[in-house]
């Protein structure tokens, strides 16, 4: 049986993309001609480009940007210590139910006293169910050879600390950044990508001196904030929300979300947390390593603390499609548009010559050479060139060049613009020139 996308939302705005995220080659659900895998996706075409320009552009923000910040690139497979000493063997679990009329099973947290499939309240007691993907590592099946998939990069970056520190004579502030994928054998995972057992983190660990962690940790809110709605999302859709007592994690002194307003009301984008010594001091006494910072000028070691910004680029990528998609009507005609900014869009320009016939195609051919050189292009020269332009406008491409008869005579192209569909004729020779300059890039 062919999998759905289970939306737990039935909201236009919901099914609209995540019908469009299917029809367009955004989202497939992960092996689907076996029937797929319950709530696992495969990245399409475009999928895999749009995800990719996410990564990017807060690989451009939080590395490329600043002077403070390194990147590393961990293993997934961790040494079991690690997690011991992190505390995520003992507490990186959820309240699990079960039903015990219809055998499903639910977090606790998540249904008031009856079960959401049957309505029966026969419920077992919850009991702590560990998210870590467990495997094996070599062809033994034993306790000796347990590894767990990683449930976050971070852990990653606090076990290289000193490893960072040392090759890169860094003193705090300053910090780690990793993007990669990440693993949690969630009870109910759902609402499409937005809660996946495997999905992408986009870390970093921010290590400071202990006393101004409250200070780095407002400014990381005020920075991640900004960085959503640099890529366009309304900023009535975003929030600020800091966790209760009782939300935070094992390891969070304080944790403030980032939260969009999903259909189905505010969700977390991404949370900030101040982890304070927590994770360094774990490891310094497990592994017996002193993971201390000797500040020169005072003569002081001290273990520094950290701010972590940790975000979902896989759920980044579905807020974002989410506030970009849009309807207008053009000319009589209702078209739909992904209104996304020209970084996240999965191609910057189409370029389209008007007809099939070979006389266009060595001017079209030049014409995508020159423009491939700088951005992501697609060529499509089938169909009416109205029906090409509301196919690039689903997609987000935000310019498309048109090539025609003339342009033979006088290489010059049209440049139609996504939003406000207006064509601007100009010579072939400035199109680049024209095109970064609009772009942004
Ligand atoms: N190192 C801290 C950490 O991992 P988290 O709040 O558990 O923090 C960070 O996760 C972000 O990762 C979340 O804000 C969310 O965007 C994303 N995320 C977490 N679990 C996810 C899941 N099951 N599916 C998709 N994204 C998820």
């Amino acid at each position: 049986m062919p999998t759905s996308f289970e939306p737990a939302a039935n909201t236009g705005l919901f099914d609209a993309v995540v019908n469009l995220c299917k029809r367009r080659g955004f989202v497939f659900p992960s092996a689907e001609i076996y029937g797929g895998i319950r709530s696992t996706y495969d990245y399409g075409p475009l999928g895999a480009l749009m995800l990719r320009n996410v990564r990017e552009a807060w690989w451009r923000a939080m590395i490329q940007e600043r002077d403070d910040v390194v990147p590393i690139d961990a293993a997934i497979l961790t040494n079991p210590k690690v997690w011991e000493a992190s505390g995520h063997l003992a507490t990186f679990t959820d309240p699990l139910v079960d039903c015990r009329n219809c055998k499903e099973r639910w977090r606790a947290d998540q249904i008031e006293d009856a079960c959401p499939n049957c309505g029966s309240k026969d419920l077992t007691e919850a009991r702590p169910f560990n998210l870590m993907f467990k495997t094996y590592v070599g062809p033994v099946e034993a306790d000796s050879s347990v590894a767990y998939l990683r449930p976050e990069t971070a852990q990653g970056m606090f076990v290289n600390f000193l490893n960072v520190l040392t090759t890169m004579r860094r003193k705090p502030p300053f910090g780690i950044a990793q993007i990669g994928r990440a693993f949690r054998n969630e009870i109910t995972p759902g609402n499409f990508v937005f809660r996946t057992r495997e999905f992408e983190l986009m870390e970093l660990e921010f290590f400071v001196p202990p006393a101004d962690s409250p200070r780095w940790h407002r400014y990381w809110c005020d920075e991640r904030l900004a960085w959503y709605t640099r890529y366009g999302i309304a900023s009535e859709k975003l929030r600020l929300r800091p966790h209760e007592k009782e939300e935070l994690s094992h390891y969070s002194a304080g944790t403030t979300d980032v939260e969009f307003l999903f259909p189905w009301g505010w969700g977390e984008l991404e949370g900030i947390a101040n982890r304070t010594d927590f994770d360094l001091r774990a490891h310094q006494e497990s592994s017996g390593t002193s993971l201390e910072y000797f500040d020169q000028p005072t003569g002081e070691s001290y273990l520094p603390h950290v701010v972590e910004p940790a975000a979902g680029a896989t759920r980044a990528m579905m807020a974002f499609l989410l506030a970009a998609y849009d309807e207008d009507e053009i000319g009589g005609e209702r078209r739909a548009v992904l209104r996304l900014h020209p970084r996240l869009a999965p191609y910057q320009v189409a370029v389209l010559p008007l007809s099939k016939k070979d006389t266009l195609a060595p001017l079209s051919r030049d014409v995508l050479h020159r423009l491939q050189r700088y951005f992501m292009c697609e060529f499509d020269e089938t169909q009416s060139i109205g029906r090409r332009y509301r196919r690039q406008d689903e997609i987000g491409t935000p310019y498309c060049v048109t090539i025609d008869f003339e342009s033979l005579e006088d290489q010059q192209v049209t440049v139609r613009d996504r939003d406000s569909t207006e064509q601007t004729r100009l010579p072939v020779e400035d199109l680049v020139a024209h095109l970064l300059g609009r772009l942004d890039i």
